[in-house]
């Protein structure tokens, strides 16, 4: 383990352990925790992922939880740290695509993953991102950075950590703007809690427009798959 200051982040890198986004929770339970607060690891033996699914977590690629102090829980935050990490990518030459709604694709195969979870006064910002090895998963394709550009963890960390900064603080109407510009899907047919509706985009306070028919329904937590 070590202990690091990284611009105004506090970096607390492991080589290996059971779950950054565990390690988070028991800093924020034993009140060590503090805002800015960024716990990395090579890689995890219990990473978790959306959906109480697995997350495979060899070494390689990068998973890192960002620890926020917060007031209250914001459903917009998601948006923000999908384009960060779509602008990370964008930033090293890659061409990714954002499916709602902050999973991050390059040429239809997802690259990256955000776990969001609160706790206390203090939300945790789990990210996950393919660098040199794409896990398999059983339910979509994975792909990695290092296909299409020669970066390091390190570099994509850094680069990660100053667009979450911008990203968090922007106005939400830009940032919903760059989402919609980033996102796959936006007027295509989506399939929703298992029928079939078009997907409008998302309104200012961060929900989901879909559209069945004539009826609209606006949603923060299922997902939808394409
Ligand atoms: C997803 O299901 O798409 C979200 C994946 C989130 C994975 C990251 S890796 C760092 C952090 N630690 C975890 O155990 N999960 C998150």
């Amino acid at each position: 383990m070590g202990d690091t200051e990284l611009g105004a982040y506090k970096l607390i890198s492991f080589d290996k352990i059971s779950s950054t986004q565990d390690y988070a929770h028991d800093l924020i339970a034993q009140k060590k925790a503090t805002d800015k607060t960024v716990i990395t690891a090579q890689a995890q033996s219990a990473g978790r992922g959306r959906y109480r699914r697995t997350w495979v977590s060899h070494h390689g690629n990068l998973y890192a939880s960002f620890i926020y102090k917060t007031v209250e829980r914001d459903p917009r935050l998601s948006y923000a740290v999908a384009v960060a990490i779509a602008e990370t990518l964008i930033s090293f030459g890659l061409k990714p695509q954002i499916k709602w709604p902050n999973d991050v694709l390059i040429d239809g195969k997802k690259i990256s993953g955000v776990l969001i979870e609160y706790a206390q006064n203090f939300v945790i910002v789990g990210i996950g991102i393919n660098i040199e090895t794409c896990p398999t998963v059983k339910e979509y394709q994975t792909t990695k950075v290092k296909k299409y550009a020669d970066v390091s963890i390190e570099e994509v960390l850094s680069v990660l950590m100053k667009k979450l900064d911008k990203w968090r603080k922007a106005d939400f109407y830009d940032v919903r703007e760059r989402w919609m510009e980033l996102a796959i899907c936006i007027n295509k047919p989506v399939k929703y809690q298992g029928k079939m509706a078009e997907l409008i985009g998302i309104n200012e306070d961060g929900a989901l427009v879909l559209r069945f028919d004539t009826r609209y329904v606006l949603t923060y937590g299922d997902e939808i798959s394409i």
